[in-house]
C-alpha cells in the first residue's frame, strides 16, 4: 500500500497492516509468542544473516510490533522506525547509537526529568558527555558551539518540552547543526504527530515515549525510534560504529547489511537485541488501538487545555501560564506558524501561594489525577519540581525555567467546565480565592 498518498487520519486507521496477511481479520492480531518456528536450516541461516526477512524472537521482532510501528512510521512521514519497551528507551538507545564511540551530545535543557537523570548520571558512565545547554535553542550561539568543537555527534531537544511546552524554532536549529554535519534529534512525544512532525522541520531521528498522548489511554509502557533515512551526515570517521563489522553480522558492517537502513538497524541489533527493553506484542496492540483516535484525542485535549489556560491566565490565584496558544507564551510565532492543529494538552502555570497551599489545593482536587504521567484521556496533575524534576539540581532547574511553584497540567478528555469547576474549588479550599468567587 502506497501509505503516503493518504491523509492523515486514514492512516491511523489502516497504516501498516494488511489483513489479507492475517486470514482477513480486520483487527490487527496479538503475536503472543516468544520465538517463531524456523522452515528448516536454511531458513534459519537467511534470517540469521538478513538474507531474508523474517520474524525469529520476540526480543528483536515481532509481526504486532512491526504493525505498531510502521502505523506510526506513517504518520510521522519518517523512513525508519523501530518500536522499543519505553520512551526511555528510545532515548537511551538512540543517544548510545550517535556516541557509540565517545562524543558530546549537546541538548537543550527543556526536558523531562528523567531523561536529565539518564545524562548526569547513565551517559558519563559509557563515556558519552552530554552538555545542557540553551544555545541549543538559539540558533546564533549554537552556530558557535558547533564551531568551536568536533566532537559533537548529536543535538538533542523535545519539541513542546515537557512541562514547560516550549516549542523552539527546530527549522532553524537544524539548519545550523547539519552545517555541521550534526544530526538532530526530537523528542515529540508531548506534541505527537498529529500536532507537529519534527521531520518536516529539519529534524532528522524523532523519539517518543508512545505511553503518552501517542497511544493515549495511561495503560502501556512504549517507545519507538523513527528516522527519515538520510544517513549521509554519519561519515565514516565521525561515525565508524556503522561501518565496522559485527560479529552478529559475519563480519559485515551495519552499512553493508542495510544501506538505506544501517541507523536503526544498529540500534536495534545492538541495543534492544543486547540490552533487551522489547515492546510486547501486547502493549503493542494497545498502542494500536490508541493511534485510531490519536487526531481526536489531541483535537479536543488541545480545546479543553486552551480554555483552561486562558481560565489560569485570569485566576488571582495563578501567578502565570506556560501554552502555546496564549499570546504571552515565549515560542508565539514558531507556535502560530507551525501549531495549526492546536496547542496540545500539555500546560503549566505558577501558583501563587507558599508550599502548604499548593499541598491543599492538589489533595483537593477531584476529577485530576494526581500522577506523573502525561497524554492520557484523564486530565492529570502533578508538581513537577518536586516530582518528575525533583532529582535536578538547583541549577538544572533554573536551567530548565522550572521555578519551585510550577504545577503541570495535561489536559484529559472530559467536560472543560467540570475541569475548571474542580480546579476553582480546590483554589478556594487552599485560601487562594474567595470562597464566594465564581469560576470564569
Ligand atoms: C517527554 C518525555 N520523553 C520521554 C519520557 C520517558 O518515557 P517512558 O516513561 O515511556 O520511558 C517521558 C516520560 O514522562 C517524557 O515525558
Amino acid at each position: 500500500m502506497a501509505d503516503r498518498e493518504y491523509g492523515f487520519d486514514t492512516l491511523k486507521i489502516l497504516a501498516g497492516y494488511d489483513s489479507a496477511d492475517n486470514k482477513y481479520s480486520v483487527s490487527p492480531p496479538i503475536y503472543h509468542t516468544a520465538a517463531f518456528d524456523f522452515r528448516d536450516t536454511e531458513h534459519a541461516e537467511n534470517l540469521f544473516t538478513y538474507k531474508e526477512a523474517g520474524y525469529l524472537y520476540t526480543r528483536v521482532g515481532n509481526p504486532t510490533v512491526t504493525y505498531f510501528s510502521e502505523r506510526v512510521k506513517a504518520l510521522e512521514g519518517a523512513k525508519n522506525a523501530v518500536a522499543v519497551g519505553s520512551g526511555m528507551a528510545a532515548i537511551t538507545f538512540t543517544l548510545l547509537n550517535l556516541a557509540a564511540k565517545g562524543g558530546t551530545i549537546l541538548a537543550s535543557p527543556y526536558l523531562y526529568g528523567g531523561t536529565i537523570d539518564s545524562f548526569d548520571r547513565l551517559f558519563p558512565e559509557v563515556g558519552v558527555k552530554i552538555k545542557l545547554t540553551r544555545s541549543v535553542l538559539d540558533p546564533a550561539e549554537l552556530d558557535k558551539e558547533l564551531a568551536e568543537s568536533d566532537d559533537v555527534k548529536g543535538i538533542y531537544l523535545e519539541s513542546i518540552s515537557n512541562p514547560n511546552a516550549y516549542l523552539p524554532d527546530i527549522d532553524a536549529i537544524s539548519k545550523v547543526a547539519h552545517k555541521y554535519g550534526v544530526p538532530v534529534v526530537v523528542d515529540n512525544t508531548v506534541a505527537t504527530p498529529y500536532i507537529y512532525r519534527p521531520l518536516e522541520h529539519g529534524a532528522d531521528i524523532v523519539v517518543y515515549s508512545a505511553t503518552k498522548g501517542l497511544t493515549g489511554h495511561g495503560n502501556i509502557i512504549a517507545g519507538l525510534i523513527l528516522d527519515n533515512g538520510k544517513l549521509d551526515y554519519y561519515t565514516e570517521d565521525k561515525y565508524p560504529q556503522f561501518y565496522e563489522p559485527i560479529v552478529m553480522l559475519k563480519g559485515k558492517s551495519p552499512k553493508d547489511v542495510f544501506p538505506d537502513n544501517f541507523f536503526i538497524f544498529r540500534a536495534t541489533l545492538v541495543y534492544l537485541n543486547l540490552l533487551g527493553a522489547a515492546l510486547s506484542p501486547n502493549d503493542a496492540y494497545l498502542g494500536i488501538l490508541g493511534l485510531e483516535t490519536l487526531s481526536e484525542r489531541v483535537a479536543k485535549q488541545s480545546s479543553n487545555a486552551l480554555k483552561i489556560a486562558e481560565y489560569l491566565e485570569s485566576s488571582p490565584a495563578v501567578e502565570w501560564v506556560r501554552y502555546p496558544k496564549l499570546s504571552s507564551y515565549k515560542y508565539k510565532e514558531v507556535a502560530d506558524k507551525h501549531l495549526t492543529r492546536g496547542g496540545g494538552g500539555l500546560l503549566s502555570f505558577g501558583i501563587k501561594g507558599s508550599k502548604e497551599q499548593e499541598a491543599l489545593f492538589l489533595n483537593n482536587l477531584k476529577l485530576f489525577h494526581y500522577l506523573v504521567n502525561l497524554g492520557d484521556v484523564r486530565s492529570l496533575i502533578v508538581n513537577s519540581p518536586d516530582t518528575t524534576h525533583s532529582e535536578l539540581t538547583d541549577e538544572e532547574k533554573e536551567l530548565a525555567d522550572i521555578p519551585a511553584n510550577l504545577i503541570r497540567i495535561s489536559v484529559g478528555l472530559e467536560d472543560v467546565n467540570d475541569l475548571i469547576k474542580d480546579l476553582d474549588q480546590a483554589f478556594k479550599a487552599a485560601g487562594l480565592l474567595d470562597a464566594d468567587s465564581s469560576a470564569a
